[in-house]
């Protein structure tokens, strides 16, 4: 099958770029068996799970120059940042954490700061780091991670400062080299972009267009996936429901579900994120029917009021979002629910307000994550006129996190005696005596558990809950 677009990267170019990773590797070495020191890189990702999946490609290709990764950026030769812009809060956080590297950079001259993601893709941030932040040696952005290794060479033969983004958003560069941190559980990039532009969201301006990602690609990656072993996908994007419409033949996310569903050795399939405009009767009908897709979706609904939901062009009503949620649930009555809420969009009164609370409470979600509204510069919401105010919005956003809280603690209370399936993550990091990991809810699940190794489906009774895990026994 092909894209309509041909938007994949030339082969040749990505030859290149390997050559390039290869003179790299020989510096390393040398450098390596002069110094008898590792070549460290510390790498730090904000934001969401695309993000996270990029940073696993920028580590993949930093691990076949030679390069190996440390917690400590004191001992790194290469600190590199892969930014979020979703909410001021994130890019705040980058500021401080690389103006407090600028000590480290006078002491040690050699080493090399990155900065990449999402952030970079906006004019004023760049221009903000060239400014103030001037010990910064690369910046690049979302659409050129695949030229990282030739940027880097030039950074490290001219030690200047490189800035390099690229507008054209229509780029998929596949076969990169991938370091998956989990050896169980694995994330993958199905589609890139969004085409939604929600009125508050920037992710449309700093990811670009939406592309799907060739079918067979997917499946030929989670076929080499149950090879090695592991047990869980995650298929993401910003909007999974609607892979495929840039096809030139007629092939849904649902046909790709029912794919996936068939290859032996993947236990569990999981995706994110789902638009509710975007969901079909014949997704419902994929998720009810495939064994392996796990009883959980996350369907943000980010405001209850038609009014708001209109200004956030979020194209669906709160009587069309509440239908979906009874078509889903009707299909799959013990099916998980989790969602997205923003309080304090401009001009969010407190009527507006109670019609959030109402589908909260109408649909009880397992768990919601609820954000205060944050301008974005270049989104249309950035020049909306806002009455209400800082105090209200907090006022709402605690409210709301009381009510959910309560709903997520009765809504655990259910699962008291129940007998689950988990799929093991490890030791728990709170207590090492016990392993966690997940029910196919995505609960999270504490046991006592003897020769259980990461990766072992077992089944565990639950004998305690907390708001935010469970306490079980294994049967
Ligand atoms: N594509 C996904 C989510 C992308 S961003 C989706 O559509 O569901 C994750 C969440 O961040 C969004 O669901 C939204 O709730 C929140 N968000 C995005 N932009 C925001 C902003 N400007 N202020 C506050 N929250 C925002
Ligand atoms: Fe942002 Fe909306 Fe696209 Fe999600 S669907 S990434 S909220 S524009
Ligand atoms: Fe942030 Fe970019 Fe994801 S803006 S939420 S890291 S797509």
């Amino acid at each position: 099958m092909q894209n309509k677009d041909k938007r994949y990267i030339d082969e040749k170019e990505l030859e290149f770029q390997k050559r390039i990773v290869k003179r790299i590797k020989e510096i390393n070495d040398t450098e390596y068996n002069r110094t008898k020191k590792k070549r460290l890189c510390y790498i730090v990702t904000y934001g969401c799970q695309l993000n996270n999946a990029d940073s696993e490609v920028l580590n993949g290709i930093l691990e076949e120059m030679g390069y190996e990764n440390t917690e400590d950026k004191n001992e790194a030769v290469l600190i590199m940042f892969n930014t979020c812009c979703v909410r001021e809060n994130a890019e705040l956080k980058l500021y401080g954490n690389i103006g407090a590297l600028k000590a480290l950079k006078k002491k040690r001259p050699d080493l090399i700061i990155a900065v990449c993601g999402c952030m970079m893709q906006q004019k004023h941030a760049v221009e903000t780091i060239k400014q103030k932040y001037r010990h910064v040696d690369l910046i690049f952005g979302t659409h050129n991670i695949y030229m990282f290794p030739q940027l880097l060479e030039k950074v490290l033969n001219k030690r200047k400062t490189l800035i390099s983004i690229l507008d054209t958003e229509g780029t998929i560069a596949d076969n990169m080299p991938v370091v998956r941190k989990e050896k169980h559980k694995a994330w993958i990039t199905i589609m890139y972009g969004c085409n939604n532009f929600c009125s508050y969201c920037i992710v449309p301006y700093v990811r670009g267009r939406e592309r799907s990602r060739r079918p067979e690609d997917i499946i030929s990656e989670i076929k080499a996936f149950a090879v090695d072993s592991y047990k869980e996908v995650t298929l993401l994007g910003q909007n999974v429901n609607s892979y495929g419409k840039d096809f030139d033949v007629p092939y849904d996310f649902a046909d790709l579900l029912y794919e996936i569903n068939k290859i032996d050795g993947i236990e569990r399939i999981r995706f994110m994120t789902s638009h509710p405009k975007d969901i079909s009767d014949k997704l419902i009908y994929a998720m009810r029917d495939c064994e392996k897709i796990c009883e959980h979706l996350h369907l943000p609904f980010q405001a209850g009021s038609d009014r708001i939901l209109k200004a956030m062009n979020r194209k669906y009503t709160k009587e069309e979002y509440l239908k979906k949620i009874d078509k889903i649930r009707l299909e799959m009555p013990d099916i998980s629910l989790t969602t997205d809420i923003i309080v304090g969009f401009p001009g969010e009164t407190k009527e507006d307000f109670e019609e959030t609370l109402d589908i909260v409470r109408k649909v009880r979600f397992d768990q919601a994550y609820t954000f205060i509204f944050s301008k974005r510069k270049g989104t249309p919401a950035y020049k909306m006129e806002d009455d209400t105010t800082e105090k209200e919005k907090h006022e709402f956003f605690d409210e709301l996190i009381e009510v959910q809280n309560e709903i997520s603690k009765e809504i655990n209370d259910t699962y008291l005696g129940k007998t689950v399936e988990v799929l093991v993550d490890g030791v728990s990091k709170t207590n090492p005596d016990r392993m966690t990991g997940r029910t196919r809810t995505g609960k999270i699940v504490n046991f006592e558990g003897e020769g259980i190794q990461t990766g072992d489906l077992v089944n565990v009774k639950i004998t305690e809950i907390f708001s935010w895990s469970l306490n079980g026994e294994l049967v």
